[in-house]
């Protein structure tokens, strides 16, 4: 779909001295026109038509387009371009569609990755054209003391977390539009084609062929980061554990649980189709609109808390009418459900600013919650960002072995040109719209 256009022809023209570049737009395509002076008075004129490709694009709140922009460039020789084979839809990006963070207009969404790369920078040297990988969420360049020590989620040259609302741009990148608001300036992948930087670093690849691709795409993010989860609320084999949230990420974290030996799992919702997911991956399924979630875990476990939770909703989180916010309810739930000295795991998203926070606190990232209790039950939190790098070629390995298939959580699978109604739906949890891959 891409229109790859550069036309080298000769052009009669009275004699230029040197070089001169003329640019100009005429709305639909962008060129720029270079006049070389050529020896015997000919000169050549090179168009370089801009090539474009179809992406998703975020308008305005509850507004995204699929639209041609831009196809984008090698612009460093770390990186490659990836045409997609698929981009999933995830929570975090609601937020974003909701216009809960600071996105600007025009960001192309699509953090969740994977296709074949189709060009090379000249510094690549771990992957060839043709290769098929997977990309992680979150962008790393392979080098600071983060990255090197496993947490490339907080990789200090280019994603320095959610410490940055706003638009953090690399010095020689300034202005592109990113993949997710404060993670850099990357353009998104709902879109025909990726550039990757650090390529060698950030890449992981799979087998080549069609095999296992809705599994492999979930490596991008939400298969780790429910590990994630799992992992930061410090579980262990044979421990319980509650996961607030039946979403792609608390399913995830619930199917981790389960791979890694939970004794009991339940999992937190109020979304018919979501709750039956997680019951059929043998979870325990807990109604949060027909009572008190915590009070039904005690109930079922005769008083007994559980040893870790997981919170897989974030600051969004709502009362069992599910429309009323509450950004403290599952830390609240959680501080209740685990016992003394347990662990939570928070990989739902919290926010230092929230435009359209329910108080004044919250829009400040201020979430009330009982620290007096924790401090009293000796519970330890793990927080952030999954550092997807540390998980994901252990998960691919457990896809490829036939041990984990993570995929049971895809509801949808839609080319990139249904991304609209596909946002729509998926936001507003209806027709069962658990998680969307878009294939362009
Ligand atoms: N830490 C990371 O690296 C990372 C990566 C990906 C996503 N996330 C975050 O994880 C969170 C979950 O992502 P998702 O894609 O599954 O989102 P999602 O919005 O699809 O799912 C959230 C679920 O929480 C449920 N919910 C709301 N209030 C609740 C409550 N009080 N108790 C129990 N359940 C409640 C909703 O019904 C919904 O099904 C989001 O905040 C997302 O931004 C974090
Ligand atoms: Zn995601
Ligand atoms: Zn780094």
């Amino acid at each position: 779909m891409s229109s790859p256009i550069c036309r080298i022809f000769p052009t009669p023209r009275a004699s230029l001295e040197g070089l001169n570049t003329l640019d100009f737009d005429n709305g639909l395509e962008s060129r720029s026109k270079r006049v070389f002076s050529l020896s015997l008075n000919f000169e050549y004129e090179t168009q370089e038509i801009k090539q474009v490709m179809r992406a998703v694009v975020y308008d305005q709140p509850f507004k995204v387009t699929v639209r041609e922009v831009e196809k984008p460039k090698i612009l460093h020789p770390d990186d490659i371009i990836v045409k997609v084979t698929t981009s999933c839809i995830c929570g975090s990006d609601l937020h974003m569609y909701e216009g809960r963070t600071a996105a600007q207009q025009g960001i192309i969404f699509g953090h969740e990755n994977m296709g074949i790369v189709d060009e090379l920078g000249p510094g690549v040297t771990a992957l060839k054209q043709g290769d098929r990988v997977v990309l992680p969420f979150n962008v790393a360049c392979g080098r600071c003391t983060n990255c090197e020590e496993g947490r490339s989620a907080f990789c200090t040259q280019v994603n320095p977390g959610f410490g940055f609302m706003g638009c953090f741009a690399l010095p020689s990148e300034p202005n592109l539009s990113h993949r997710y608001v404060a993670m850099g300036p990357y353009p998104g992948g709902q879109a025909e084609y990726l550039r990757v930087p650090f390529a060698d670093f950030n890449a992981l690849k799979l087998p080549p062929g069609k095999e296992h691709e809705a599994d492999f795409a979930l490596l991008a993010d939400i298969f780790p980061t429910g590990w994630h989860g799992v992992q930061i609320s410090g579980f262990k084999p044979g421990e319980s554990i509650a996961v607030f949230g039946a979403g792609p990420v608390g399913l995830m974290a619930a199917y981790s649980a389960t791979l890694r030996g939970a004794s009991e799992v339940y999992v937190v919702d109020r979304v018919p189709e979501r709750l039956a997911k997680a019951k059929e991956i043998g979870a325990i399924p807990i109604d949060f609109s027909k009572g008190d979630a915590v009070q039904q875990i005690l109930d079922i476990r005769g008083g007994k808390e559980v040893d870790r939770g997981v919170d897989a909703v974030g600051y969004q989180a709502t009362t069992g009418d599910g429309k009323t916010e509450q950004p403290n309810a599952v830390l609240e739930a959680l501080i209740r459900v685990v016992k003394p000295t347990g662990g939570l795991g928070i990989p739902g998203l919290y926010v230092p600013s929230d435009p359209g926070a329910p108080d004044s606190a919250a829009a400040k990232g201020y979430i009330s919650f009982p620290f007096g209790k924790l401090f009293e039950k000796g519970l330890t939190i793990g927080t952030g960002q999954c550092n997807v790098k540390a998980y994901n070629r252990y998960l691919r390995d457990l896809i490829i072995a036939g041990k984990a298939k993570p995929s049971f959580v895809v509801s949808h699978e839609l080319p990139l040109d249904q991304a609209a109604e596909a946002y729509d739906k998926f936001d507003r949890r209806v027709d069962g719209y658990t998680k969307v891959l878009l294939h362009p």
